[in-house]
């Protein structure tokens, strides 16, 4: 049923590395998630990985996040969905990838997360980053645009957080940061692994 989607994205990663799809799943599924995170209790303050400072990490993100389970039918979808993505990638792209991590991010009034990379030089665990966003009626005001940037740090593209828009780039290329939100964002992160 996502051969279609699956292959637009795949092409894509080939020959640029990243897509940003606006409408790309079923809308109730966008309407669902976003309920699930507006009525979850349990968000963490995040943190940057590797760094155990709370203190400095507030000064580079301000988010709080809770990690997908399976406890609902709509994460259970959404994750279908990134399991077949999977599938195809490593059929298509040899990349080996072993399992797949998300959680929703909430961005209060004012929360922001600087320009980063999502894998480290070092630890090359997180291969390909997904981003979903699931937010109805956001206005050009509302702030919290995701910046995407080249290697060379030039500016690719700028995406208003609109619900139902999927973003997928390899996590080693392409620097990206969270402009300030001027009121509540939600947003689901998640990256394809290659650990053991
Ligand atoms: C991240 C990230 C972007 C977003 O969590 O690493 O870059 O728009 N999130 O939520
Ligand atoms: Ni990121």
């Amino acid at each position: 049923m996502n051969e279609k989607l699956y292959s637009e994205i795949i092409n894509a990663l080939v020959k640029d590395g990243y897509i940003i799809i606006p409408n790309a799943l079923d809308e109730n599924l966008a309407c669902g998630l976003k309920e699930y995170a507006q009525n979850e209790k349990d968000f963490k303050r995040a943190g940057i990985s590797g760094s155990n400072d709370l203190h400095l990490d507030n000064q580079r993100r301000r988010d709080k996040i809770h990690w997908l389970n399976k406890d609902s039918s709509f994460q259970s979808d959404f994750l279908a969905f990134t399991d077949g993505l999977k599938e195809r990638i490593n059929r298509e792209l040899y990349m080996g990838i072993t399992y797949y991590e998300s959680h929703f991010a909430i961005y209060d009034e004012g929360d922001f997360y600087e320009t980063h990379l999502d894998s480290f030089k070092n630890s090359k665990n997180r291969v390909v980053t997904t981003v979903y966003y699931l937010n109805e009626d956001w206005s050009d005001e509302d702030g919290g645009e995701l910046v995407i940037y080249d290697e060379n740090n030039n500016f690719l593209s700028k995406v208003t957080p609109h619900a139902n828009t999927l973003i997928v780039f390899l996590s080693d290329k392409f620097p990206h940061e969270v402009l300030p939100a001027k009121k509540r964002r939600f947003s689901i992160a998640g990256w394809y692994r290659i650990d053991k």
